[in-house]
């Protein structure tokens, strides 16, 4: 009956979460809205929020999880990928708890943890599958052949997914993060009246840049004819503009699983929070007769909910690291 606390501080969001014999019992996260005026996150001040939150947030998952610091038996962190001020407060944080409390350390990688988020609900799917891991710092098409034996088959050359939707969310003057801002305007638009360009590339990679400049250049010269262009159109324009990222992602999605014979696929990250992308993956899987796997809402963007799921798993093999881990801004599978 291992009892897990886990710790996730990648990003902007201090997350704090607690497992039992493979039950995720709470799921602590702390937001930080500190960024929303910069249009991004600001790792320095990113970092001195995670100082701030880390403690009451650990409080509170352990309380939410009726646990006692004492039926502790491991600590799961990230240690990245990620900023490197961030991870630093989550990995010295779990240091400091399991050297006061004689407590081995489990080291969780960020990119995996999205992906096993899909064990921790009712629904799980089954080895192999292809998971589409989407943020706003990643978006990649990996095949999972087992708990840690994953293989990115595709990823992106520039931009992420969500870094699309945050930088087109800017263009048009929407506050950080704007990916569940153009979620809700798009619900209300028409995804056929702008078209945007789907880039040309080579097998399972991705590119967001070009489809970057020409939202850019597309606002830029509407504005320029009239000055309420965004506003006046702000519903069909997140519309349009969602539509092409989620068919740019799906289309390659949909043939890897092809080409690879996959029956269940799956979604991960931020960005499969969004409904469009939701919707799109359903239809694709029940066109082709697939499973498809996304994760409940609260374990799609970062949480330490993943974590923990993960440091069970590898709790279970014997897998833990030493005190003299550090955290590692790029981390490879
Ligand atoms: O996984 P995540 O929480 O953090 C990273 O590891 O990056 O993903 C955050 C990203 C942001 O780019 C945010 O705009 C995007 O996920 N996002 C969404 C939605 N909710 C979050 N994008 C589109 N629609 C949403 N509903
Ligand atoms: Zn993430």
């Amino acid at each position: 009956m291992p009892v897990i606390l886990a710790i996730e501080s990648s990003c902007d969001d201090t997350s704090a979460a607690v497992c039992v014999d493979g039950a995720v019992l709470s799921n602590v996260i702390a937001n930080q809205a500190i960024h929303e005026a910069y249009g991004g996150v600001v790792p320095e001040l990113a970092s001195r929020v995670h100082q701030q939150n880390i403690v009451p947030a650990v409080q509170q998952a352990l309380l939410n999880a009726k646990v006692n610091k004492n039926d502790i038996d491991a600590v799961a962190f990230t240690r990245g990928p990620g900023l490197l001020g961030s991870l630093l407060v989550g990995v010295s944080f779990a240091k400091g708890f399991a050297l006061a409390n004689s407590l081995p350390l489990i080291e969780v990688n960020h990119m995996q943890a999205h992906v096993l988020a899909h064990f921790i609900g009712e629904k799980k799917p089954s080895f192999p599958f292809l998971c589409l891991t989407v943020s706003g710092g990643h978006t990649q098409i990996v095949l999972v052949k087992d708990y840690f034996d994953m293989e990115v088959i595709g990823q992106t050359l520039d931009d992420a997914a969500g870094e699309a939707m945050d930088k087109t969310s800017k263009i048009l003057g929407l506050p950080y993060p704007g990916g569940p801002l153009i979620d809700k305007y798009a619900r209300l638009g028409n995804p056929d009246r702008f078209k945007f360009p789907e880039p040309q590339i080579p097998g399972f990679d991705y590119s967001f840049s070009g489809l970057k400049t020409s939202i850019l250049y597309f606002i830029r010269d509407n504005v320029a004819a009239n000055p309420n262009f965004i506003q006046d159109n702000i519903n069909d324009i997140c519309a349009s503009v969602e539509k092409r990222i989620v068919t740019i992602l799906l289309n390659k999605f949909e043939r890897a699983a092809r080409e690879y014979g996959i029956k269940d696929v799956a979604m991960a990250g931020g960005v499969s929070a969004n409904t469009g992308l939701r919707q799109g993956l359903q239809q694709m899987a029940e066109k082709n007769g697939w499973n498809y796997f996304i994760p409940a809402m609260q374990y799609c963007t970062d949480n330490a909910g993943m974590i923990a799921i993960a440091g069970y798993h590898k709790y279970l093999k014997g897998e833990f690291t030493g005190q003299n881990v550090a955290p590692l801004a790029r981390m490879p599978f």
